[in-house]
């Protein structure tokens, strides 16, 4: 059969659902409801409103931590993480190389320097071993990013910081319910800090908005009163205790938040299940490495990823993901252009003015600099082996069926 990219008839010639509307959403009544009785109310700012405070309660309970902090964004989630540990300018983050750009803002914009340490070949996430390379005695955080969906080896991770002072923060923006090894509880509740995002594209969402959860109180007062500009409202007082920013929720968000909180294990079971079809029915193909069935009720499927072997499967992820594009699938090579390192905010250390403050030494630990080949093995995740599918809860059989045969066809033309 010709391929699509050659000239032939795609398997698909039409859209699948997608994130960036409702066919791929799961918005309905009850959500607009919801912001009708905020507007209704005519609060719609959390500080006089009642959405915004249920919200974090109800979060907190979904994940059985102590505290939930409600914010504008995963960024903004992952920045009030990072301003609770509060770093002194030029002590070190470290970060994956393969993640939003958002996990890193939050490092700089507390002054902080990301240190990029390397991935696993096959999950692209942080390990014990790679973080514990890029340690050093300026280390105070680590931020674990569960990729796609797929959780990292957290235990490990906060064996290795917990004895040394090094705070976990848990980048979940992809990753609600997912189980990392070593337990039954969720991500986000293993590390210090779990940090949310409930932006358009992620398992639930009210446009934008975030969440962070912490079982230690302290860490939540001060990320609480960091999103409202350092306020302690709770005492009464007009006063501002340390640096902060307005972050806060607004009730029409955190309305429509809650009932999207209730939707959560239904679109978290359905897009396990569209992975178990396609690992199903994609196991045999050559050169094709899919999520173990063992791992999928671990995964939470934000994506679903597949790892080429070049030299087996015929073709690298560039031209593999071509190729399925062509026949109509939602696909996209390596993820990111780029590992996270090699943008210019970094390459080019712009992050405040023209002064590379702070990656320059003082207050750096030594002068920070990104180059290409500083971690090999996402780099040739981005560059050579990853595929990343949608995956989403609005699939249909048909929509699973028509994948499967994509990649069927573009595998047999390569393997051949
Ligand atoms: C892993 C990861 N971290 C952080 C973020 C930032 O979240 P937001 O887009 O809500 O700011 C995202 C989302 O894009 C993400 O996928």
């Amino acid at each position: 059969m010709t391929l699509a990219l050659d000239g032939g008839t795609p398997v698909r010639d039409t859209p699948f659902p997608t994130v960036s509307d409702a066919s791929g959403r799961t918005f309905g009544a009850a959500e607009a409801a919801a912001a009708a009785r905020v507007v209704a109310s005519g609060a719609l700012w959390r500080v006089t409103g009642t959405e915004v405070d249920a919200l974090e309660r109800e979060f907190a309970d979904y994940l059985g931590v102590g505290h939930a902090v409600a914010s504008t964004s995963g960024t903004a989630a992952l920045h009030l993480a990072v301003a609770a540990i509060d770093p002194e300018p030029g002590d070190e983050v470290i970060v994956p190389p393969i993640t939003d750009f958002g996990t890193v803002i939050a490092v700089l914009a507390c002054n902080a320097v990301p240190v990029f340490a390397d991935v696993d070949p096959v999950t692209g996430c942080l390990t014990a071993e790679t973080v514990a390379a890029a340690l050093s005695e300026r280390t105070r955080a680590v931020i674990p990013v569960h990729l796609f969906g797929g959780p990292a080896p957290i235990d490990e991770i906060v064996a290795l910081c917990r004895p040394r002072g090094i705070a976990v923060i848990e980048d979940c923006a992809q990753a609600y319910l997912t189980v990392p090894d070593g337990g039954s509880t969720w991500a986000g509740t293993r590390g210090d800090i779990g940090c949310f995002s409930l932006q358009q594209s992620k398992h639930i969402s009210a446009g934008d908005g975030g969440l962070t959860v912490t079982g230690d109180p302290a860490l939540a007062r001060r990320m609480r009163l960091f999103a409202d500009k350092g306020w302690p409202r709770d005492t009464g007082e007009r006063t501002h205790l340390f640096y902060g920013l307005n972050y806060r929720m607004t009730e029409l968000v955190g309305a429509v938040a809650r009932v999207q909180l209730t939707r959560l294990a239904d679109v978290v079971a359905a897009r396990r299940s569209v992975a178990r079809r396609l690992v199903d029915d994609l196991a045999d193909l050559p050169g094709l490495r899919l999520p173990e069935p063992a791992e999928i009720e671990r995964h939470s499927f934000w994506l679903f990823p597949m790892l080429l072997d070049p030299a087996v499967a015929g073709a690298d992820n560039e031209r593999f993901g071509a190729a399925l594009a062509a026949e109509g699938i939602p696909v996209t090579a390596g993820y990111l252009d780029r590992p996270v390192y090699l943008n210019p905010a970094l390459t080019e250390r712009h992050a405040f003015g023209t002064s590379n403050f702070p990656f320059t030494s003082p207050p750096a630990r030594a002068e920070m600099r990104y180059a290409a080949g500083d971690c090999p093995v996402a780099e040739d995740l981005i560059d050579r082996t990853l595929l990343v599918l949608q995956c989403n809860e609005r699939f249909t059989e048909r929509d699973v069926a028509d994948i499967v045969e994509a990649v069927r066809k573009v595998s047999k033309h390569h393997a051949r």
